[in-house]
This record gives structure tokens, C-alpha cells and sequence, in this order.
């Protein structure tokens, strides 16, 4: 096990002497076996300072506390400073500052990540450092030839949005979700993230044409040329996509643009369950390419979002499952698209946003459900895939999973029913106790899923990796890891094993 020595401030008179030998027992392979009395009694702060300024270092509990706990509340821990550094160089230098000092890093973006990735353990042991990327917000002129745009990894999505439809260029950001006022670029590329138009343009790493970041040991790898082709060895730039900031830490993003859809129509259609949904979309995929959303919720949650959102009833009765469609194109062919859809169900259970404020109503349902599952207690949040073919008798089965392990369980479902992907949200059962995400995730594996469809493995599923990947891909990753990152100071803890083990 490592062991280090506390953050203690001492002169930066002294640092200075001692970091060329620290260097120097750095790079013997026994480094971080040091013991703690060995290791140079340097300011972490006052490098930190240096190089960002103090008025980007923060140390006092209540600027620190709002770094150190996720949005669910689930997940916190402890941090010995959050830095906020405002360009790659700085980022670099804060590395480079936290490797000689043996501090880990846990880099962060808008903190809306629900697996813990983003927030400190508890305990870690040596000296923590929040890098929060925030500052790092510039969103670059389109290049309207390659139909791309570089941003800085502290961009929001919110940001993005408006700055592209600002600049009237003909061409959107594909990726988009309820936390686009929080969320940044930097944090979904780290996680992968989905959304709700992965069903027509694929997650975060579709988008991305390459990446700037810094690596563990200072280095800083500069993908940003938006060259549609390079086959030149390893892709690093999607290597990183999806680590968690366990790999190196974002940057910079060069991504892909389409052409932005000017007719846009929403439909919110009342079934009898899943399977009716997973029959419909299927179907629909089939015989039109305007599919931009297919987004499911149950009566369970409307009703939940409808006392927590203060919303009328969508429909005078209530009915199984609620699908959201969405249809996007050039003209308004897809309204004939989206009108023959809510035809099969019938004109009673379906209703039809046609412009924007209608729209957004319809949506409301939908996107206000974590919020108003968090207004209930703290969740366990399980987002998860199946094969398009089990996803309603898994639905089912999940209730009835919970149920007996928990009887007095709040269970809420919703999700992206056009990629086979369900948020399970469990309220009730401590936050400790994991027997309830134990049972669903082998669930889950026994129809032949995924653990995590889009929110990550972060703290949260670490124990339940092995279930959907094999001993030999675990053993893959943590190569790479190692490789990359031999001392284990990025994320540490997240993903595929602790630096205490
Ligand atoms: C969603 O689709 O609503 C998001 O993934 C957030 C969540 O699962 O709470
Ligand atoms: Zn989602």
C-alpha cells in the first residue's frame, strides 16, 4: 500500500531545493512505494499558487464544498484544494506540481456526473486536488468547410447550443440532455455521455474528431488538426473518450457539426407498455430516417414529475408506458412522419407539439424525472442497456426484483427506449447498503447487457465490472492505466481498481 505524508505548508524555498531529487526518486520504478518521511516536505498550495494564482486556489471548506459532492448527494468526499487553472499550459503545470508532490488529481467539469467520477472518495490518503476545468470555456470560430468547431473542455453544452445557433452557421451540435445549462464538453467527453439523440447521431464519442490532453506526467497530446482521416496507430484521442479522467485530462475538443434541422416536431404517445414502445420504434427506424429522440417514461414517474413540476396531466386518464418521439428534417415531410405514428395509437392517446413552447411542455415530462427522483431522497441510480429484444421483460422483471428485496422501494423507470437504455432509480434503501444495485445489475447481465449505457463506471460500479467484462478486458484496461498513468495519480479509484489495491 502507499503511504503519503500530509499537505502541510511549508516554504517554497525548500521545494525548490528538493524537487530535482524528488524528480530523480520518481523516476526509479519503487517511486511510490516511498514512505511518507521520505518524501519532500513541500506546499502543494503554494506551487499550486504559482502557477494559477491564489485566487484559483481554493482551500476554504465552504468554496470547496460545492466541488466535493455530486448532484445526487450520493457521492462525496474529501479534497485538500480545488484549482481552477484556465489554459492546457496551466493545466500541464498543475499536473506536473501534483505528480512531484505525489497529490492525485480528480479532474472535474459542471459536476453532473451520477457515478461518482467526478467527486473525491472519501479517503484517499495522499493530498487531493480537485482540477476543475470551468475556466477553460473559449468556443473557437465553426470551420465551416470541415463542419467543425474546437471548444475548450470547459464549454457547457448550454454554451455550445446558443454560441452555434448565435452564429447562424446552418450547422447544430448533435449531442444534447437536461443538464446542457451545467454539463461541459470536457466532462462528457470523459464520460461518454448519451443523451437524447443517440438514437439518430450516436453519444459524445461520435462527435469527436480529436482531442487536446494532458497526461499524466505532464505531457500534452494535441489531436485538433479535424482530419476526417488518420490512420496513423492508436486513436488517442477516442482512447481517452470515455476514461473518466483516469487516462489523461481533457482540454481541448475538436468536434464534428450537422447540418441544423429547421422542422422539428414532438410527439407524446400514450401505450399500453414497453413492448408496444419497443414494437413502434422499431418499426418507425425502419421506415424513416427523421428519428431524432425516442424517450420512454412510466405512470409511476409522470405522476412523480407532475406533483414535483406542478404540470397538468398530458391526458384526461392515465395508461402503461409514455413514448416521446421526436422527428427532424428539412421540411415538413417529417410532421406526416410523426402524424402517422400518433395515428396508430389513436388521437386520444397521442398529443403533437408543433412549436417550440408545445414542444418543450411535451419534453418536461420526460427531462424533469431526476430531478424530481432526487426531491424524493437520495437514488441509486442504475442506467443500463439491453438487447432491444428483452428490454420489456426486463422492465418488468426489475420491478418485481426490487420489490422483493425491498417491498417499501420507490422504483422509477425512464429512459432512451430507441438504444435499449433504462434508468433504473431506486429511492428508499440507504445509499450504503448495495443490495438492491447487486440484484439489478446481475439482472441485467443475465439478459445479456450493459452495466452502464451511458452515465460511466466512475466509484459507483466498480464491484460489478466483472459481470459484462471479461477478465482478460478488465486486465486490458489496467494496463493501459498503468501504462499511461504508473502512479496512479489521475482519478484514482475509478473505473477499474483503487491505488490501494
Ligand atoms: C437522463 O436521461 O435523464 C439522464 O441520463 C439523467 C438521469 O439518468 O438521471
Ligand atoms: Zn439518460
Amino acid at each position: 500500500m502507499r503511504e503519503f505524508h500530509s499537505v502541510e505548508e511549508y516554504s517554497t524555498a525548500s521545494a525548490i531545493k528538493i524537487l530535482p531529487r524528488l524528480r530523480r526518486a520518481r523516476q526509479s520504478p519503487n517511486a511510490h512505494h516511498l514512505p511518507a518521511t521520505t518524501l519532500p516536505r513541500v506546499s502543494l498550495r503554494h506551487e499550486l499558487i504559482a502557477v494559477v494564482g491564489s485566487a484559483n486556489v481554493l482551500t476554504d471548506p465552504e468554496l470547496v464544498a460545492g466541488y466535493i459532492v455530486d448532484w445526487t448527494g450520493r457521492w462525496h468526499g474529501t479534497a485538500t484544494m480545488v484549482v481552477r487553472p484556465e489554459t492546457t499550459a496551466e493545466v500541464a503545470a498543475v499536473v506536473e506540481r501534483c505528480r512531484d508532490l505525489s497529490a492525485v488529481i480528480v479532474p472535474q467539469g459542471g459536476n453532473t456526473g451520477l457515478v461518482g467520477g467526478a467527486v473525491p472518495a472519501p479517503t484517499m490518503g495522499p493530498p487531493v486536488v480537485v482540477l476543475s476545468l470551468r475556466r477553460l470555456n473559449a468556443v473557437e470560430p465553426v470551420d465551416l468547410m470541415a463542419a467543425q468547431v474546437t471548444v475548450g473542455a470547459g464549454v457547457t453544452l448550454a454554451q455550445l447550443h446558443d454560441n452555434l445557433s448565435r452564429a447562424r452557421t446552418g450547422l447544430e451540435f448533435a449531442v444534447d440532455m437536461a443538464s446542457r445549462g451545467s454539463a461541459t464538453i470536457g466532462g462528457m467527453i470523459a464520460t461518454n455521455a448519451g443523451g437524447i439523440h443517440v438514437v439518430r447521431h450516436g453519444g459524445m464519442r461520435a462527435q469527436v474528431s480529436g482531442l487536446e490532453a494532458v497526461l499524466a506526467d505532464g505531457s500534452v497530446i494535441s489531436r485538433l488538426d479535424g482530419l476526417v482521416k488518420d490512420n496513423t496507430g492508436y486513436d488517442l484521442s477516442q482512447l481517452i473518450v470515455g476514461s473518466e479522467g483516469t487516462l489523461g485530462i481533457v482540454t481541448r475538443a475538436r468536434l464534428k457539426l450537422v447540418p441544423s434541422l429547421p422542422a422539428r416536431y414532438t410527439a407524446l404517445l400514450a401505450l399500453d407498455d414497453t413492448q408496444q414502445a419497443v414494437d413502434l420504434i422499431s418499426e418507425f427506424r425502419r421506415s424513416t430516417a427523421s428519428l431524432e429522440a425516442a424517450e420512454i417514461f412510466y405512470p409511476d414517474g409522470l405522476a412523480l414529475v407532475q406533483r414535483h413540476a406542478g404540470l397538468a396531466p398530458p391526458f384526461p386518464r392515465s395508461y402503461g408506458a409514455y413514448l416521446l418521439v421526436e422527428c427532424a428534417g428539412r421540411d415538413d415531410a417529417v410532421l406526416d412522419d410523426l402524424a402517422g405514428l400518433a395515428e396508430s395509437v389513436g388521437a386520444e392517446a397521442a398529443a403533437v407539439g408543433l412549436d417550440g413552447p408545445s414542444r418543450q411542455r411535451l419534453w418536461e415530462y420526460r427531462e424533469r424525472h431526476t430531478e424530481a427522483v432526487n426531491a424524493l431522497g437520495v437514488p441509486h441510480k442504475l442506467d443500463v442497456t439491453l438487447p432491444l429484444s428483452h428490454l420489456a421483460q426486463f422492465e418488468t422483471d426489475v420491478r418485481a426484483v426490487v420489490a422483493a428485496l425491498e417491498p417499501s422501494a420507490t422504483v422509477i423507470i425512464w429512459g432512451h427506449v430507441g438504444d435499449g437504455n433504462l434508468h433504473v432509480n431506486v429511492v428508499g434503501p440507504d445509499a450504503a447498503d448495495d443490495s438492491i444495485d447487486d440484484a439489478v445489475l446481475r439482472l441485467v447481465a443475465q439478459f445479456g447487457g450493459s452495466i452502464s449505457a451511458e452515465h460511466g463506471i466512475g466509484r459507483a460500479k466498480i464491484a460489478w465490472l466483472p459481470l459484462t467484462r471479461s477478465p482478460a478486458e478488465v486486465a486490458a484496461m489496467t494496463a493501459i492505466k498503468l501504462g499511461l498513468d504508473p502512479a496512479r495519480m489521475l482519478n484514482p479509484g475509478v473505473i477499474i481498481s483503487s491505488y490501494l489495491t
